[in-house]
């Protein structure tokens, strides 16, 4: 059997790391593509070179033609720039539009049956951005989001509960934004809920904090934002789709009516496979989770509104 090819378009700090992960993991053989000269090629080959010492065979090349990247299953698109503290993610709207939109046309000229799974920010607006320029059916284009935000959460949950990280799950839905709604009842230690276990002061505490967590690696790093937690999980929803795993990860996901969303990508539970994105999962919101779910939704349309597809 043929090895899987996966493309990793950005060569900063996340598509870097997503192409380490993705090797380790020997999902298949990477390509690296930038536009900066020599970035991508080196990092591949820092990347080659670690191959050895932690013995993975996944090949990685660095390149700056979209040639390069033809025929791949799965596409990661990171490219764009990042948030500067003080930015929200929709600041970077018009810059990132314009960039995915080239990047978005040279994959799927050499791509036409690759899944694009989407990083760039404002999250909900490039997945549908990326839907619209590339043509592509919608359950092949994804957007990182809940695998993120719920791996903070679970993070912040074990941390506060000295328990295992592989015992805690979570559950957060909607917008990748600050306007993101965890679910705590649907945060659970090993199938018991949180809200047995920790008081309704923490818990609330823990939620905020995951709604700006990205926020607060910005602030912390001056220079740019998370990439660590971002390339792991998009590195994850990339496994469930080479691996025909089923997995179940919430993520930007096409809704053609289900949650009452029509016609637009927004982070709800996926069931992700060889096929993207499979099937959605309608869980059942309580009168506050809604609320709080239509409100990101809405924040997400404004943002696609004002750029009038
Ligand atoms: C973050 C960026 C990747 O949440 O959106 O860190």
């Amino acid at each position: 059997m043929s090895r899987k090819k996966i493309t990793v378009v950005g060569a900063g700090h996340v598509g870097a790391h997503t192409a380490l992960w993705i090797a380790l993991k020997e999902l298949g053989d990477v390509v690296l593509l930038d536009i900066v000269e020599g970035v991508p090629q080196g990092k591949s080959l820092d990347l080659m070179e670690a191959s050895p010492i932690e013995g993975f065979d996944s090949l990685v090349v660095g390149t700056n033609d979209y040639k390069a990247t033809a025929n791949s299953d799965v596409v990661i698109i990171t490219a764009g720039i990042p948030r500067k503290p003080g930015m929200s993610r929709s600041d970077l709207i018009a810059t990132n539009v314009g960039i995915l939109k080239n990047v978005v046309e040279g994959v799927v000229k050499h791509s036409p049956n690759a899944h694009l799974l989407i990083v760039t920010n404002p999250l909900d607006v490039m997945v549908y951005a990326a839907w619209k320029h590339s043509g592509l059916a919608p359950k092949k284009i994804m957007g990182l989001s809940g695998a993120l935000d719920g791996g903070r959460l679970r993070a912040f949950i074990a941390m506060e509960l000295g328990v295992s990280m592989e015992d805690v799950h979570a559950m957060v839905i909607g917008g990748h934004a600050d306007e993101m709604v965890p679910l705590k009842r649907y945060s659970t230690v090993s199938g018991i809920p949180i809200t047995q276990l920790l008081p309704p002061e923490k818990i609330d505490a823990i939620m905020g904090r995951t709604k700006k967590a990205g926020g607060e690696i910005v602030a912390l790093l001056k220079t740019g934002s998370a990439y660590c937690a971002p390339s792991a999980a998009i590195a994850e929803m990339c496994e469930a789709i080479i691996r025909d795993k089923k997995r179940v990860i919430p993520c930007a996901a096409y809704c053609d009516g289900q949650y009452g969303v029509k016609g637009m990508f927004i982070g709800v539970p996926v069931v992700i496979g060889a096929g993207g994105a499979e099937r959605i999962i309608e869980i059942e919101l309580d009168a506050g989770e809604k609320k709080a779910f239509e409100d990101s939704v809405k924040a997400v349309k404004g943002l696609i509104d004002e750029l009038k597809f």
